[in-house]
């Protein structure tokens, strides 16, 4: 078992395959990066899976393929199935934002593949534009329906903007729940990448929204989960993610890997140490020592929120959110 110098029990691994993406999302990548990671940088699948079995052995539980967009790497169903066929009770899930799901989800699902996070911030096709950067939205709607039919599990992301789909918060939310899929709001989370115009709207102004139209009640927390939840009167429930709260970091189990290595602690600092040169190097026990050490290193709490007005300079196309 892994557990945090706070008594967090870590089982929790997301894993960026790549920082490449094929949105340009307000929020985490208007601009295409100065350089991408050379190619010859990445970790293989093969590398990626050596540590994926020494995480696993060290108890991670779950795991969520990220990116940049996921799908932008090829032959990501065979990383799926070894890892499937290594556990397959492990929670294997992954975050896309789509666009390439309709192609891919059987195949995603015949590799052992569960449940997808997807983020659908907007409806309508000339905001999906202006926040993506591109016409996304039909190809993304089609891939969240070929995704269900094949059995994946989807749950949706919005991130609710001020002046761009604060609007829209009760039709995706309705969207959602005429599906069943379950809908968790966002908070934006300030850093150094996004445009700099963005005014995310904070949980309470999001519940005042949401109060106008619904009753609910305050579920709290379940689990580890980073999601606030409530519920509705007929039981349909929604998570906010608030990272900026007090209580948002107590139940974190998480940590990250990104496509060069880096094994990351926690989303907003810059902290962290690579597995790539043990290994490349096929060398167990000091792959085991980098995550032992990692997960000893996980801060107690992020600073989204702090009074000293600084900006986290993680990118969230490395990490995956
Ligand atoms: N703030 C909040 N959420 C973000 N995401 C990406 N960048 C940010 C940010 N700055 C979310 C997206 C997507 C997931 C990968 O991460 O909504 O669903
Ligand atoms: Fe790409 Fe996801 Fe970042 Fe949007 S949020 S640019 S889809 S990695």
């Amino acid at each position: 078992m892994l557990m945090d110098s706070y008594h967090r029990v870590v089982d929790y691994l997301r894993i960026s395959v790549t920082e490449r993406c094929n949105f340009r999302c307000q929020y985490c990548m208007p601009e295409k990066p100065f350089s991408w990671v050379p190619k010859e940088n990445l970790l293989t699948f093969e590398e990626l899976f050596l540590f994926v079995k020494v995480a696993i052995d060290e108890g991670i539980k779950k795991i969520r393929i990220t990116g940049g967009e996921p799908l932008l790497r090829e032959d990501l169903d065979k990383f799926i199935k070894m890892i499937y066929d290594y556990a397959p009770d492990i929670d294997l899930a992954m975050t896309t934002n789509a666009f390439l799901l309709k192609s891919t989800a059987q195949k995603l699902k015949d590799a052992g593949l569960k449940r997808l996070n997807v983020s659908i911030d907007t409806l309508k096709p000339e905001v999906a534009l202006a926040i993506a950067g591109k016409d996304v939205l039909a190809n993304v709607l089609e891939g969240v329906e070929e995704a269900r039919a094949v059995g994946l599990k989807v749950k949706v992301n919005m991130v609710p903007m001020k002046n761009m789909n604060a609007d829209e918060i009760i039709d995706v939310l309705e969207y959602c729940k005429e599906r069943n899929m379950s809908i968790r709001f966002i908070e934006y989370m300030e850093n150094r990448f996004a445009a700099k115009e963005i005014s995310g709207l904070k949980s309470d102004e999001l519940l005042a929204i949401l109060r106008e139209r619904y009753e609910f009640i305050d579920e709290g927390f379940d689990g580890s989960s980073p999601s606030h939840y409530y519920k509705m009167k007929d039981g349909y429930r929604f998570g906010i993610i608030e990272p900026y709260g007090d209580d948002f970091c107590k139940q974190c189990n998480r940590i990250r890997l990104t496509a060069e290595g880096q094994l990351i602690p926690c989303l907003y600092f810059d902290e962290a140490l690579s597995i790539g040169k043990a290994i490349k190097e096929g060398n167990i026990a000091g792959a085991v020592e980098v995550l032992r050490e990692v997960v000893k290193n996980k801060p107690e709490k992020n600073r989204w929120g702090g009074e000293d007005g600084e900006v986290s300079s993680r990118a969230f196309y490395e990490t995956g959110g």
